[in-house]
């Protein structure tokens, strides 16, 4: 941690410092100077903390920006930075915020989750992960799919550690915050513009092309958010399978459209019937991460989509979903299990050649699931 940002701390950020100290604690949210949050399992309490004021709140944040190398104030009443420690920083100002200095400062795991854990926290089924598994080494393409602190890029770390060793991987992205293990990785990241300084901006797209020339198995992009999805796909459509990144969307076909608006995005001369079909047949899986009321994180859908029907529908076919059976009376938990669908997937042929353990069988829906899938699943 720097010294510029731990005197921060230390100097202003007092009155949160027991919640930043907390490991229990995973994001700290801050309305104004008297109510203060925060996230624990995925709930949120709220806390006793509290700054004296709104000055010595407004001070805090501005210390904070300054120890990242940004300024605060009338004319920039927005922060959106990374810390040195990896967190990440949200800060409106009023007038803008109504309830005083809004603040959520997400932290930094540094305990690693790795997809044992997820099987063993409930989050996916034993037999998923090993499908999973298969589908990184038959070098399917990938996005993991979910919103705002689903668990996307925590996946996406615990799936990029199974890619085969002998690979080599480029990872793009804004702030380096992946941390795949694996002997042959190569990490980029973004540059921010600044014009007045003479800084040219050195965007995700730019680092994408660059990467094709520099001989990748494999191109993951952490969050595609930009007109970058449309590089995404071309890599994922000329022979560089097995490429990765995270969106932001609620369902596995949403992830593809998306995609498909966020490769609009750009000005593309590609016709938007043309895009829609390529986005089509680069996605080969999709995994979606959800957080569900109970403040538990799933892998709620594996689906591979198969491609684009007549009528222009991404045709989605779910593999395997975790479905709710119960709550917990006592800890309100949602109660439930991963189930497969019913469905082989295509690439099944594939699993035989390579001698990969993981039988037809795997695919069939237990009884139970079937009457609840409600349909000929
Ligand atoms: N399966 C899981 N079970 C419990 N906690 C999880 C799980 N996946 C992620 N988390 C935690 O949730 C928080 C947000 O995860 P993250 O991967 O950063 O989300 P996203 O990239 O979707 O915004 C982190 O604190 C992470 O450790
Ligand atoms: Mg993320």
């Amino acid at each position: 941690m720097s010294s510029v940002f731990k005197d921060a701390i230390e100097n202003f950020l007092g009155p949160v410092k027991s919640l930043l100290d907390d490991p229990a604690v995973s994001e700290v949210m801050i309305n104004g100077p008297k109510d203060i949050f925060v996230e624990r399992k995925g709930l949120v309490f709220k806390t006793e903390n509290q700054f004296p004021n709104e000055d010595a709140l407004v001070s805090a944040m501005r210390a904070v920006a300054q120890s990242v190398g940004r300024t605060m104030d009338a004319d920039n009443p927005r922060l959106d930075a990374r810390l040195p420690d990896g967190s990440r920083i949200a800060v409106v100002l009023p007038p803008m915020a109504k309830n005083g200095t809004t603040v959520a400062i997400r932290k930094f795991s540094k305990e690693k989750l790795t997809i044992n854990d997820m099987v063993s926290f409930g989050s996916m089924s034993k037999e998923a992960a090993r499908f999973l598994d298969i589908c990184i080494y038959l070098s399917k393409n990938l996005i993991v799919s979910g919103g705002t602190g689903s668990g996307k890029t925590t996946m996406l770390n615990v799936l990029g550690g199974r890619i085969p060793k002998t690979q080599r991987l480029l990872i793009i992205e804004d702030a380096a915050e992946l941390q795949i293990h694996a002997e042959h990785v190569v990490n980029f990241e973004t540059r921010k513009g600044d014009p007045s300084r003479g800084i040219k901006e050195v965007s995700i797209r730019d680092l994408v092309e660059s990467a094709m020339r520099l001989r990748p198995d494999r191109i993951i992009v952490g969050e595609v958010r930009g007109p970058e999805a449309l590089d995404l796909i071309q890599v994922m459509n000329t022979g560089h399978g097995g490429s990765m990144g995270t969106v932001h969307a609620n369902n596995p076909v949403d992830a593809c459209t998306r995609l498909e608006t966020l490769c609009l995005m750009g000005d593309t001369k590609v016709p938007p019937d043309a895009i829609r079909k390529m986005v089509g047949s680069a996605m080969q899986m999709i995994v979606q991460c959800s957080r569900y009321h109970d403040g538990g994180r799933r892998t709620s859908h594996i689906s591979e989509i198969i491609g684009v029907d007549e009528r222009g529908n991404y045709i989605s076919r779910d593999i395997f979903r975790w479905v709710q059976t119960g709550t917990d009376p006592e800890t309100h938990r949602y109660i439930g299990e991963m189930v497969p669908c019913n469905y082989v997937p295509s690439f099944f042929d594939e699993i035989v050649v390579h001698k990969l353990p993981f039988p037809k069988s795997m695919f069939i829906a237990p009884e139970w699931a079937r009457k609840r899938f409600g349909q000929a699943a």
